[in-house]
């Protein structure tokens, strides 16, 4: 029986390696029927070594052939293998060249970690540990060495061969193999290393740095796709200009290349050079990709990108510290888009997406510190907690140190820690020395799991004219963190007069104060505003300037003013969706609505949709009620999804109904004959358009289920298509089922177009789901190994369909975990993803509670569940 804390891995006992590798030779041999790959790797053990200390190098799956030191074969008793890698039982105490020699089998690694065929190109995935899979080595962020590479490959099956740097040569060689040769001159940790070989078509393109160098660029793909990577190298090109001129970061290599592949475990990996892309994060033509898809692409190519800064020239010194990468360069490309695209909708949507994945996380059994403190399975911690509260910390940064101090700290950590592998604590001082503040409370962010809840009330003495905000933060215990400490909060605000407009106060004390920003850095506080001349209505979390969940004493009519009257977009938007909130749970717990609530927020609705200086994009986020999720995660505890799904239902009808013509009129002025663009307002012109079908739909307005079936059938880009089919499917019209028969048979051929039918096909919510996934998953023809499309249909499933999923009788849990217990042997990565689905459950009612218990129980007596999958379902379980 395996203890609990057998493979833990803790920060507290990182030391530096007692050897390190200066550089790397490889040489690839690389046959259908299976690769050798001999390495040479100069190694040298540390000045403070002791002499005689065992070398321990990674190694997973690999099968060893030939082992020398300084080019004599050396004795069995000199090292040992095992499951977890080689030991050189007593290597030399001065330089050395290790050369060994292993056979790899890429068409069998269905993990796709490590070398592996996708689609018949071999392709490499090394983040976080998969370096080791491919030969034995220091497989660990704080080793940095320069790699030339080698490679030979038979020349029909793979004509173009790629990997990190530079090319130096390349030729032909016998038996029909041709050979390249790479170098590539920055000293890099092993995760970052790439190499692709295939028979692949091409892009080709170039951009000039601000220093006049010129970059070749290529995106390579499968051939007929070529056509469909313009959007990406566009992407690309804006985004190497946009961190000149915003971070001063020039690209530093003569080369970059993009390889999209099929078969991939995440969205991009930004490997020095040589960045490979889940193909549909790269394909993009109007039939078959959505706005959503083109706003993805632009900000992935951007994301990896940026990391040749932020993550490769300075990378992280262990894996504790991923969100010194993922969260900075998140935060580098949010800014991105917004200063590309609107900056309101940016930030609303990454609002959405924080609240719908981080906020869970956060408040689940899988919460975590950003920068977490042990792991077992590091793959299972490249979360949104990591990534998405890693960037809203360092979006916290920048609203504490203005964007002046924030920039003059990102400079200071360029320029100190380049070539480096660092840690949170180095990114910090940076910022605290270029600013001259203390940053070491701030640094709790990082250490501490689980969202804050910040409380506001407020009272206005009119004799006095003085208006007094009292706050106040507190954080629920998270596994293994019992009790918290307060955070500093920025909190930015304005005081809302009865005119809409800001007001001024004279005075303020009981808390650091500057212009638009209060920072709490206590339990506690209470600030008084003096020579406030009428009571005002707060506007508070402007920008929403902390992750942070906000509850303040406001009543209805100061939201619903807000909606009107705040100049602040995010604060507007989150008005109308705090009116929605407490509709629907007065509903749910039984308290009518009153008379009075819906025909406001009914009017507020309308308002909005016909302001004339709201853009069409915000108008799209605004009409929403919040979701089934968010309205669950309000509750909190004892949660019935169906019951949450009914009031939903109703309330969107009892909002929208009465706002139906207008709806539908706006609907038909946005239609359009203009050729597809993804720029920024046609976008918001289809969101908002598609918005007010999906209302029309939602909310049983006569027609609308035609009106839908019609959009289908005459658009002529995937984002109206999609939308119609998946308001049709949602609200189960008497057309979906054709409409989705159609979909089918229009696009079952295209695997990127397939998976949006899969989602949507497993997002219904209505009996009989389960078996119909069952049967698409059982035929013999669905690609098992694919993570896009299991995602596509059980990801979606687990993540996104709540009703079905936790249905009462157990069957959707039983669903989901046979199935991770089955993937599980193909793809643990993806099963332990699809696992996360579960971790709603401890706020559930008890039946349903019970019912995931017992689904949870019987997969882990099954045993024999992968190290991800193992410790996904222990600590599920532990909570
Ligand atoms: N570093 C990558 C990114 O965020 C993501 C990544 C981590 C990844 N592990 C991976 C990608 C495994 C593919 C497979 O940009
Ligand atoms: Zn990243």
């Amino acid at each position: 029986m395996r203890t609990e804390n057998e493979h833990t891995i803790y920060f507290k006992d990182y030391a530096p390696s007692p050897y390190r590798v200066l550089s790397v030779d490889l040489d690839f041999r690389i046959r259908p029927e299976n690769t050798r790959v001999r390495a040479l790797l100069t190694i040298e053990p540390h000045p403070d070594t002791a002499p005689g200390t065992p070398l321990v190098l990674d190694g997973d799956d690999l099968r060893l052939e030939s082992i020398a030191l300084d080019g004599a074969p050396m004795l069995a008793a000199d090292y040992a293998t095992d499951a977890n890698g080689l030991t050189l039982v007593e290597p030399p105490h001065r330089r050395f060249v290790l050369e060994t020699e292993v056979i790899l089998q890429p068409q069998g690694n269905t993990k796709l970690m490590g070398l592996y065929r996708s689609s018949g190109t071999w392709c490499t995935q090394c983040e976080p540990e998969g370096f080791r899979r491919i030969t034995y080595y220091l497989d660990r962020p704080d080793i940095l060495a320069t790699f030339k590479v080698t490679m030979r490959a038979p020349r029909d099956v793979a004509p173009v061969l790629l990997a990190n740097g530079n090319l130096l040569e390349k030729g032909a060689a016998d038996d029909g193999m041709h050979y390249a040769v790479w170098h590539d001159p920055f000293p890099k940790p092993s995760y970052l290393f790439a190499l692709v070989a295939g028979d692949l078509g091409s892009i080709k393109d170039s951009f000039t740095t601000a220093s006049g160098r010129a970059v070749d660029l290529a995106i390579y793909c499968e051939h007929g796709k070529e056509d469909q990577c313009h959007w990406a190298m566009d992407s690309l090109k804006r985004s190497m200009s946009w961190d000149e001129r915003r971070f001063g970061r020039e690209y530093d290599l003569d080369i970059f290349n993009i390889v999209a592949v099929s078969d991939f475990n995440f969205g991009a990996m930004e490997n020095k050079g040589l960045n490979i892309f889940n193909d549909k994060l790269v394909f993009a033509q109007p039939e078959s990709a959505t706005d959503a898809d083109y706003d993805n692409i632009e900000r992935v190519i951007a994301h990896e990108y940026f990391h040749n800064w932020t993550g490769n020239r300075i990378t992280c010194r262990d894996w504790f510290q991923l969100c010194l990468k993922e969260g900075l360069t998140v935060y580098r490309d949010q800014e991105f888009t917004s200063d590309e695209r609107s900056r309101a909708v940016k930030r609303i949507s990454d609002v959405v997406t924080l609240r719908s994945a981080q906020f869970p996380e956060d408040g689940g059994p899988l919460a975590h510190p950003a920068r977490p403190d042990q792991y077992r399975e590091i793959n299972n911690f490249y979360t949104p907690t990591v990534y998405e509260k890693g960037a809203e910390i360092v979006r916290m940064l920048a609203t504490l140190l203005g964007e002046a101090g924030f920039r003059k700290g990102m400079d200071l950590y360029f320029e100190r820690h380049d070539g480096q592998a660092t840690t949170i604590e180095a990114f910090l001082a940076a910022f605290a020395e270029a600013n001259n503040v203390d940053l070491e409370h701030f640094k709790t962010w990082y250490l501490q799991a689980g969202t804050p809840k910040l409380t506001a009330e407020d009272s206005y003495d009119a004799e006095r004219q003085s208006y007094t905000l009292t706050l106040s933060q507190e954080t629920q215990p998270t596994p293994g963190q019992p009790t918290k400490q307060p955070l500093v909060i920025p909190l930015k605000f304005a005081l809302i007069g009865p005119n809409g407009s800001p007001m001024n106060w004279s005075d303020v004390s009981g808390a650091e104060v500057r212009d638009d920003l209060i920072v709490l850095d206590a339990a506690r506080a209470e600030v008084t505003f003096t020579g406030v001349s009428s009571r005002p209505v707060p506007s508070l979390l402007r920008g929403f300037s902390a992750p942070v969940v906000l509850e303040t004493t406001a009543g209805m009519e100061d939201q619903l003013f807000l909606a009107r009257h705040d100049d602040d977009p995010f604060g507007r938007w989150q008005a109308l969706q705090d009116v929605g909130m407490a509709l629907a749970i007065a509903a749910i717990q039984g308290t009518p609505w009153s008379e009075a609530d819906v025909p406001a927020l009914s009017a507020a609705m309308g308002d909005t949709l016909g302001s004339e200086s709201l853009d069409d994009a915000f108008k799209a986020l605004a009409l929403q009620l919040p979701s089934e999720a968010q309205i669950a995660r309000n509750i909190g505890k004892d949660v019935d999804p169906d019951r949450i799904h009914e009031v939903r239902a109703a309330l969107t009808r009892a909002v929208f109904e009465p706002i139906a013509l207008p709806l539908l009129q706006r609907y038909r002025a946005l239609s359009s004959d203009a050729p597809y663009s993804p720029d920024a307002a046609s976008t918001g012109r289809r969101a908002l358009r598609n918005r007010a079908m999906g209302l029309l739909v939602a909310s049983d307005a006569a027609g609308a289920a035609a009106l839908a079936a019609q959009q289908y059938h005459d658009a002529k880009n995937m984002t109206d298509r999609l939308a119609a089919l998946s308001a049709s499917a949602l609200a189960w019209t008497g057309e979906a089922p054709a409409l989705l028969a159609d979909f089918y048979e229009r696009f079952g051929g295209n695997p990127l177009v397939l998976d949006k039918w899969l989602a949507v096909t497993a997002s219904v919510p209505r009996e009989g789901v389960i078996e119909r996934i069952g049967s698409t998953l059982a035929d013999p023809a669905f690609p098992k190994t694919n993570p896009n499309r299991l995602r596509a249909l059980m990801g979606t499933f687990a993540m996104n369909n709540p009703t079905q999923f936790t249905r009462r009788d157990g069957a959707g849990f039983r669903f989901v975990a046979d199935f991770v217990g089955e993937v599980d042997k193909i793809n643990p990565q993806v099963a332990a993803r699809v696992l996360t689905g579960f971790r709603i459950w401890p706020m559930l009612e008890q039946s349903r509670r019970k019912a995931a218990h017992s689904a949870l129980s019987a997969l882990q007596s099954k045993g024999a569940l992968s190290r991800n999958t193992a410790d996904i379902l222990a600590r599920m379980l532990a909570s």
